[in-house]
């Protein structure tokens, strides 16, 4: 069962992700994060900034790994998310390039990728804390729903919906929009010693509500929390309405 927080707004859930990484990284100087991309982790990412700022946390050790990427996409292309996770986590956070890795969507090496990033999480002792965020479907990464909640990092094909969700990142052109991605399994994602997972507002409500207190069913690919030990998910009481 996950715990559920429930907070004002999404400064305060990104405080609380904050506080939770800064003494991660005192404890562990060379833990390991899973990263995401959307808007829901942002707030959490610039409280983070101004933590390891204000408290001189040294952060040279520290180690990430990215959920997910478009396949076929420039990784220079302004919204891969290599460039976004570098904008939004690596630059603000003064994290070292060379340790935070984004799954490689080249077309040609794309079959292998996912079990190498598999094997290079494995590698680097597994992630310790994996944030978040949630589809209005329930996919979590870019796992939509149908997925096997065993699943590795592979090749998936982008639902209809989630390119109309993210036209908005190319300048509100669907066709612009990559047809795949490859992204951690939930199985993958399943491994992370702890998971925090935000959402806000009332759109993610019915997906919140499936998560925490639905089945479990490869439907709501987040409801897979329900059978981690360790899982937190924090939401404003828009996204809780529908507990
Ligand atoms: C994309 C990402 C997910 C993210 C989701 C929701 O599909 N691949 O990792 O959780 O968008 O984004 P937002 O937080 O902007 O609502």
């Amino acid at each position: 069962m996950a715990e559920v927080i429930i907070v004002k707004n999404e400064d305060e859930a990104g405080e609380i992700y904050a506080r939770c990484v800064a003494d991660l990284i005192k404890a562990k100087p060379d833990c390991v994060l899973g990263l995401a991309t959307g808007s829901s982790p942002l707030a959490g990412y610039r409280h983070l900034a101004q933590l390891i700022k204000d408290e001189g946390i040294d952060v040279s050790g520290v180690r990430g790994f990215a959920l997910d990427e478009y396949a076929g996409l420039d990784p220079n292309h302004p919204e891969s998310y290599r460039s976004v996770i570098t904008r939004t986590v690596v630059e603000p956070l003064g994290l070292n390039p060379d340790q935070v890795h984004v799954p490689n969507g080249n077309l040609d090496t794309i079959r292998e990728a996912g079990h190498e990033y598999d094997e290079a999480i494995a590698a680097a002792g597994g992630v310790d804390l994996q944030i978040l965020g949630i589809g209005t479907d329930g996919h979590i990464g870019f796992n939509e729903p149908g997925s096997s909640l065993a699943s590795g990092t592979r090749i998936k094909t982008l639902t209809e919906q989630t390119r109309i969700d993210n036209a908005r990142f190319f300048d509100g052109d669907i066709d612009q929009v990559p047809t795949h991605c490859i992204t951690q399994g939930i199985g993958t994602i399943m491994k992370a010693r702890h998971l925090v997972l935000m959402a806000f507002g009332d759109g993610k409500a019915e997906a919140v509500a499936e998560t925490v207190e639905g089945g479990v069913s490869a439907l709501c690919p987040a409801s897979a929390l329900q059978l981690h030990p360790h899982a937190t998910v924090i939401v404003d009481e828009a996204a809780a309405s529908r507990l």
